[in-house]
This record gives C-alpha cells, sequence and structure tokens, in this order.
C-alpha cells in the first residue's frame, strides 16, 4: 500500500486518502483472520491472533495521519521549497526528543474519543469506542495494563509516604492510578500537550493537588532542584519511543534525580520477544510513532553504563500486550 503523499497531491487530499486506504486495510485484515483455518493460529508466531498483533499497527496509523494533518496547517510554498532542498541539501536527523515533543503535542492537540483515528486505534486492542474516556484508554487493553501495573508498579510504592517520578507520563494514564498511593508524584514529560492534559485530569477533574508538572527538553539534565529528590522513578511506554542515545540520555537524567539506592522501573520494546520481533519486521524503518527496538543485553549494558544495577527482568508472556512485546526492568541506582 502507498502511504506516501503524492507529487501534487494537497496535504488534505493526503490525509482523506490515508484514512480511505488504512480503512480498507483494516477490512481485508478482518475477512483475512475470519479466512484462518481454525488451528492454523497456533503454527507460527507470525499466526498468532493476539491483542498485541493488531495493537502494532494503530499508532503507526495515528503517526501517519497526525504528520498529514500538520503538513495541512503549513504553507505550501515553504512545503514546496523544502521538498526541493531534501533533493540536494544533506541533513543531519532532527533528534529523537524533538520529534517526540512534536508528534504527542499533535496527538495530544487533535485527541478526542470520537475521533476517527483515536476510534481506529481502540479497535485494534478490542476497546469499544464507548471505553474512550482518557487520552492513552487507546494504547491497551485494561487487562494488560492493570497486570503490569499490579506487578512491576505498585509492589514498590509501599505504604504511600514515597516521592515518585513519572518520566513521559503523557496525559497522564498511569499517574492517575499512582497519585492517590503516594505522597507526591511529579510528572516529567517533553510534550508540554501532554502535560497541559495530564493536569487537567489529574489536577483538575481528580483533585489531586500533591502532582506537579515538569516540562523538560530531553536532551539536558532536568532542573537540579530535583536532584536526589525520588525514592522511586517509572518510565512505562515511554522508552519505547527513543533512539539508543536518547535512551542513555534518559537513564542518566532518572539516575540523577533519584536518591542514593532508589528504584526505577522502565519498559522497552524487545526484539527478542513474538510481538516485538512482529513489529519490527512490519516496520520499513525507525519512527517515533514505530518502535525503536533492543534486547535485554542491550538493556543490561545501558543499566550499568548509567550506573544502575538490575533487580528484576520480564520475560514474555503471550496475551498481555506488554508482556508479549516489551521488556520491562526493575533497577536499583548503584
Ligand atoms: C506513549 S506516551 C506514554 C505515556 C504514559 N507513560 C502512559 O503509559 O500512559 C509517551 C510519552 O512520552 C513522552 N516522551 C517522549 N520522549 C520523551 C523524553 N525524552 N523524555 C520525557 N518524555 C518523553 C511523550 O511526550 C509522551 O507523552
Amino acid at each position: 500500500m502507498e502511504y506516501s503523499r503524492h507529487e501534487h497531491e494537497s496535504a488534505e487530499d493526503y490525509a482523506a486518502r490515508l484514512l480511505g486506504m488504512l480503512q480498507e486495510r483494516d477490512a481485508r485484515d478482518a475477512l483475512r483472520e475470519q479466512e484462518v483455518e481454525p488451528g492454523a493460529e497456533e503454527q507460527t508466531a507470525e499466526a498468532t491472533t493476539d491483542p498485541g498483533q493488531s495493537a502494532e499497527s494503530g499508532l503507526l496509523d495515528a503517526e501517519a495521519v497526525l504528520v498529514a494533518q500538520s503538513a495541512e496547517k503549513q504553507n505550501p510554498m515553504v512545503l514546496e521549497l523544502l521538498k526541493g532542498l531534501q533533493k540536494c541539501a544533506v541533513y543531519t536527523d532532527t533528534p529523537n526528543h524533538e520529534t517526540n515533543r512534536k508528534l504527542w503535542d499533535a496527538y495530544a492537540q487533535s485527541w478526542s474519543s470520537n475521533v476517527d483515528w483515536v476510534q481506529r486505534m481502540s479497535g485494534h486492542v478490542s476497546r469499544q469506542a464507548e471505553e474512550l474516556q482518557f487520552l492513552g484508554d487507546e494504547w491497551s487493553d485494561i487487562e494488560s495494563l492493570d497486570a503490569v501495573l499490579s506487578y512491576w508498579l505498585y509492589p514498590h510504592l509501599q505504604d504511600g509516604s514515597l516521592t515518585v517520578a513519572e518520566v513521559g507520563s503523557g496525559g497522564g494514564r498511569i499517574a492517575a492510578k499512582v497519585a492517590p498511593k503516594v505522597q507526591r508524584l511529579v510528572c516529567f514529560d517533553v510534550s508540554e500537550g501532554m502535560l497541559a492534559r495530564a493536569k487537567s485530569r489529574i489536577v483538575g477533574e481528580l483533585g489531586q493537588k500533591h502532582v506537579d508538572f515538569q516540562l523538560i527538553s530531553g536532551d539536558a539534565a532536568y532542573p537540579q532542584k530535583y536532584n536526589c529528590s525520588f525514592d522511586f522513578v517509572y518510565s512505562f511506554d515511554v522508552f519505547v519511543h527513543m533512539d539508543l542515545h536518547q535512551m542513555r540520555q534518559s537513564l542518566l537524567c532518572m539516575h540523577s534525580i533519584l536518591r542514593p539506592s532508589g528504584l526505577c522501573f522502565v519498559s522497552f520494546a524487545n526484539l527478542l520477544a513474538p510481538d516485538g520481533w512482529r513489529r519490527f519486521a512490519k516496520q520499513q524503518h525507525y519512527s517515533v510513532g514505530g518502535f525503536y527496538f533492543v534486547s535485554p543485553d542491550i538493556v543490561r549494558c545501558l543499566l550499568r553504563r548509567t550506573g544502575f544495577s538490575l533487580v528484576s527482568i520480564s520475560k514474555s508472556e503471550q496475551g498481555n500486550i506488554y508482556l508479549n512485546r516489551d521488556i520491562l526492568v526493575i533497577a536499583r541506582k548503584a
């Protein structure tokens, strides 16, 4: 399928064509699933119909739609000029944190439970459109997320007395659950739009006034006032969107804000997990909406080199979107 924009196509036509193609593809996939012979899905990893299998295309689709929508807002002459420049000029890549900031700002700005691309994403994870309440509900089924948080996060929050940080808090999907369990929570994010969403939900709607929101640049140290001030730091579903250099930078920042011997919880996309490989093999190249894949060895190396010692590491588990795709770790500030 041809996802790229045609030479003389307007951005508006491009966004409409893209959505049409994605709808056709979904219809074809649904038909193909019905045609699968009984038992065939057990034969290979590629043939499984696990929730994670279809979740993988959701964010890539959303990314394509958001890119097309943002092109729509630009001056066509400037876009033409850029296209011309791209043919002759040598560019260095845009830093990962900048692409993340732009994509997630666009995501936060366009998100609504009744927007077409959000409902398509929720369909990929078997969630009914009516169930969508908050930004991020479309990323997973309820059971997968609850299982991960119950095992990997809540047990580390102890008796409610801890000072905790979330790196990449997004619209507050997890922070909203963590806030009532801690003394103080600070949400760090590179996207102002996401922080505004999280604040409106957590402080505005839930009245959790002990939660703060901190915009960070992604390429520099976090504000010094946070140094050594947190008992526990977590970053879930965020490192999957970072390249390796950004992962190292973010781990160094997490290390600096943790108190000595403090723990962190982080998730990474795993090339060696069944859904990790499947998703990787479907992508043409790395993009923020697509994932950046690592392996347990790389995770171990990154943690060691940024001053952490590994406490525990997850094993792949079918049926759970995250455990069948990611590596989850608990690590201690050495
Ligand atoms: C998929 S959302 C996950 C949000 C939240 N952790 C959750 O699971 O609901 C990814 C979030 O990470 C943020 N992010 C991306 N790169 C980041 C970085 N280098 N530092 C901090 N946040 C980042 C994005 O802006 C976005 O809000």
